[in-house]
């Protein structure tokens, strides 16, 4: 989506993800980060981290900004899942995202009668009401607020507890000061790992030319933020992880008018989870050999199916 279309979607939306809104929601997040760690402590150990912390905190988080009732979200958790999962099958992930538009239909209209403090409340009553968008631009906005943001996160706090782990020294140090160092981490672990690397995929407008190359009108381009992430002209050594590095200009979130709306609230959900994590579980360690954690598919995001971990 292009301006002034665009600017005016995200618009809509942006005041609810801005730096100053978050940091309103962070004691939140934090609350959920460390009932999700008592959660994993009180099962006992070897816990899956990926299932029980990183996939659920951004959830949980989204689930209250959106004001989904509490009865609907482990149904929602799992289409979600199947929608966005590369291991689904085309139809079953399809049938998954029409469910998933269907519910929020039913939301919206919900909404409508019965107003709460959340964000699709105020969409229906500032933009809906008053004729600004359509009903089915406001399912739109909804479902894409709803699918975007979980995998990706959850994505960036399991490698980031795997890189971590694997650099003792730094994970030290990060224990020792995590007001400071926490954040650095989470900006190394965008770096370093580059979440959402083929997310910037454009057409380009007009003939052009980048750094030597012809790109023709028509043509599709993906501009991979996970090379610019590697380049060794801003980022000193860059293949390796330092959680020191100052400055950190990293491209993880994207840049310019498409720049992840998110990119606080993905920021404060990992420093959360991580903070939370190490500090109920200072020994925490994987539960099994490094070799045995299962990636995804190496031409997609990758991620991890499991990681299970003992403390
Ligand atoms: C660590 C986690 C995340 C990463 C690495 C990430 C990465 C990105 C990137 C690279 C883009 C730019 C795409 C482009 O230029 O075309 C983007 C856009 C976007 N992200 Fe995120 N994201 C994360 C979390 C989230 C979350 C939590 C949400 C929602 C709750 C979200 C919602 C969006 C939306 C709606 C856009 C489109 C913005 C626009 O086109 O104006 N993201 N994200």
């Amino acid at each position: 989506m292009d301006p002034p279309q665009h600017t005016k979607s995200r618009g809509m939306v942006a005041h609810a993800f801005s730096r100053e809104a978050v940091e309103a929601m962070r004691p939140s997040i934090q609350r959920k980060a460390n009932e999700l760690v008592d959660e994993m402590l009180r099962k006992g150990s070897p816990v899956d981290l990926h299932e029980e912390l990183s996939m659920k905190l951004p959830f949980k988080v989204i689930y209250e900004m959106l004001g989904i009732p509490a009865a609907d979200h482990a149904w929602l958790s799992d289409n979600v899942a199947v929608r966005s999962s590369g291991s689904s099958t085309a139809k079953d992930a399809a049938a998954a995202a029409e469910d998933l538009v269907q519910y929020m239909d039913r939301l919206v209209r919900s909404k409508m009668q019965n107003p709460g403090d959340d964000l699709i409340s105020d969409l229906v009553n500032k933009q809906l009401r008053p004729g600004h968008i359509s009903h089915e631009e406001l399912i739109q906005t909804a479902f894409l607020l709803l699918v975007a943001g979980n995998a990706t996160v959850a994505t960036q706090i399991d490698l980031g507890v795997m890189t971590l782990l694997a650099h003792p020294d730094q994970l030290a140090e990060m224990k020792a000061d995590p007001e400071r160092l926490v954040p650095m981490a989470v900006e190394e672990i965008c770096r370093y790992h580059t979440g959402s690397s083929f997310a910037l995929r454009r057409v380009a407008k007009e003939d052009t030319r980048i750094d030597g190359q012809d790109i023709k009108a028509g043509e599709g381009v993906i501009a991979l933020n996970q090379s610019a992430n590697r380049d060794e002209a801003v980022f000193p050594d860059p293949d390796r992880f330092d959680i020191h590095r100052n400055p950190n200009p990293e491209l993880g979130f994207g840049y310019g008018t498409h720049v992840c709306i998110a990119e606080w609230l993905a920021r404060a959900e990992m420093q959360e989870a991580l903070a939370a994590l190490f500090r109920r579980m200072p020994d925490l360690r994987l539960a099994v050999p490094e070799s045995q954690i299962q990636f995804s598919d190496p031409n997609r995001d990758v991620g991890v199916a499991a990681l299970p971990v003992t403390w």
